[in-house]
């Protein structure tokens, strides 16, 4: 047992308590949430562009408004503060700092960054930065996007750039956001900006996000203090077989290969699975992976950022699952290159507003597979949380008791988790504020804190309440 088990422990009755030093956090994405989609020199990202086509989003929503957290950023962290919330994963918009996606930052972009950092350091609140969740400058896509070597190269530049003016205030830096979303639902089933549908851009897009991600490291290390935290963030499918077959425990194989793999491979180990290779070796030889591109992309990371909502389900397709659906939205066009023989299911149980299962078990295994496989990398969870069909009652008032249980039973497993030896530093809740939900625009909502769209009003749910009352505490009560 390490110290951090030791640490954890449970009294029954007493609730569950987290290790000292653990970090409660809360977490937003720029797009999801900022508005001023043309303010202070920021040009389209490529979610503009997508959320602007007719019949993308649901409702025609964009982010042109969102939450507008561009003008109400000082209540947001006020808002945090009177929370408790000890840290604040936001991430940065590459085209507020780097407009066109190449050349010098814009000042204005920085400064808005600075003031937030600024504010949140006063509040005692650490800023935990993502660089790129998703808002690709749309010059860059014009170019040809994530499938082009260039916007590895771009990106890299940008790293430099934001670590150069906000390294002297955030320690703690992740890379990319999800990049399994970016490359296989942006490029491959469409349902993801910029909404392209080639398997084989999808997998170049892979590639050149694995490259992105090593050489913004670089550039990271290269600006940033030596103490400064460097990782990135996946959003780690914990897949199951149907069944125990041989046939459906390969079709985890294979869905673990293109959800997870394709990025831990080279990220973590310096090299991509045989068998991803293999399985879509039909479609591509690889040769867009050039020598020496597995050195640039192993780069040491101080933890693993883990984004978990809900578990996977495949067997080999008998035509009783469906192909298509990933529960980030339906699409003619499949996210997983070469893996038609595999079929997806609904896992049994509850579901949240996104039509997820609820399943706080596939957290705590998903996290002991990765304290296991990776033992020396600490993790931490940078994304959970839940939608409901929250509302503001006469009173003014939002009750949440399913995002409560929903927020509990997972930090249950990964106390649990933790008890049993594995390395986990923090968990941030997602999200802070109801937001842009992609695909989905603003129909779901994810926030502890409400917020009335038309007034921009926010309303701390009941679930915020209870949320503080853990950051405040490290104890998890009634779990
Ligand atoms: C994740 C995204 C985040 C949010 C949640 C619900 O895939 O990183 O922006 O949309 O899902």
């Amino acid at each position: 047992m390490g110290t951090a088990a030791q640490a954890a422990a449970s009294t029954p009755g007493a609730g569950l308590t987290f290790p000292q030093g653990f970090l409660w956090g809360s977490a937003t994405a720029s797009y999801q949430i900022e508005g001023a989609a043309a303010e202070d020199g920021r040009t389209p990202s490529i979610w503009d562009t997508y959320s602007r086509t007719p019949g993308k989003v649901r409702n025609g929503d964009t982010g042109d408004i969102a939450t507008d957290h561009y003008h109400r950023w000082r209540e947001d962290v006020a808002l945090m503060a009177d929370l408790g919330i000890g840290a604040y994963r936001f991430s940065l918009a590459w085209p507020r700092i780097q407009p066109t996606g190449r050349g010098p930052a814009v000042q204005k972009g920085l400064d808005f960054y600075r003031r937030l950092v600024d504010e949140l350091l006063e509040k005692g609140i650490k800023p935990v930065a993502t660089l790129y969740h998703w808002d690709l400058p749309q010059e860059l896509e014009d170019a040809g996007g994530w499938p082009e070597r260039a916007t590895a190269e771009r990106f890299a530049e940008y790293a430099g750039l934001a670590a150069d003016a906000l390294g002297d205030r955030v320690k703690t830096w992740t890379t990319l956001n999800e990049p399994w979303c970016s490359a296989f639902l942006g490029y491959g089933s469409g349902v993801h900006a910029p909404g392209r549908t080639n398997p084989v851009d999808a997998l170049r897009a892979a590639h050149h996000l694995n490259l992105g991600h090593g050489l913004a490291v670089q550039a990271l290390r290269a600006a940033l203090p030596a103490d400064a935290q460097c990782s990135v963030t996946l959003n780690i499918h914990h897949v199951r077989p149907l069944s125990r077959t041989e046939d459906d425990r390969d079709a985890v194989r294979r869905i673990d290969a293109l959800a997870n793999r394709v990025f831990t491979g080279p990220m973590l180990e310096g090299a991509y699975p045989e068998d991803l290779l293999k399985d879509t070796g039909t479609l591509t030889d690889w040769s867009f992976v050039h020598d020496g591109d597995l050195r640039q992309i192993h780069q040491p990371l101080d933890f693993l950022g883990v984004n978990y909502y809900t578990p996977t389900v495949v067997s080999r397709a008998d035509g009783s699952g469906t192909h298509t659906s990933d529960g980030h939205g339906r699409s003619a066009h499949t996210p997983w290159p070469a893996a038609d023989e595999v079929a997806f299911h609904q896992p049994p149980g509850e579901t949240t507003a996104m039509g997820w299962a609820v399943d706080a078990t596939g957290l705590y295994e998903l996290l002991r597979r990765f304290g296991t496989e990776f033992p020396d990398l600490p993790l931490i969870i940078t994304e959970n949380g839940a939608a409901f069909d929250d509302y503001a009652d006469p009173e003014g008032n939002v009750n949440d008791p399913a995002r409560i249980d929903y927020v509990r039973d997972h930090l249950a497993a990964v106390h649990r988790a933790i008890e049993d030896g594995t390395d986990v530093r923090g968990y941030f809740l997602w999200s802070l504020l109801d937001n842009f939900e992609w695909g989905y625009g603003y129909s779901k909502r994810f926030g502890a804190v409400y917020v009335d769209y038309p007034t921009g009003t926010r309303i701390p749910k009941a679930s915020a309440r209870w949320y503080s009352e853990v950051a405040r505490t490290g104890v998890v009560p009634g779990a």
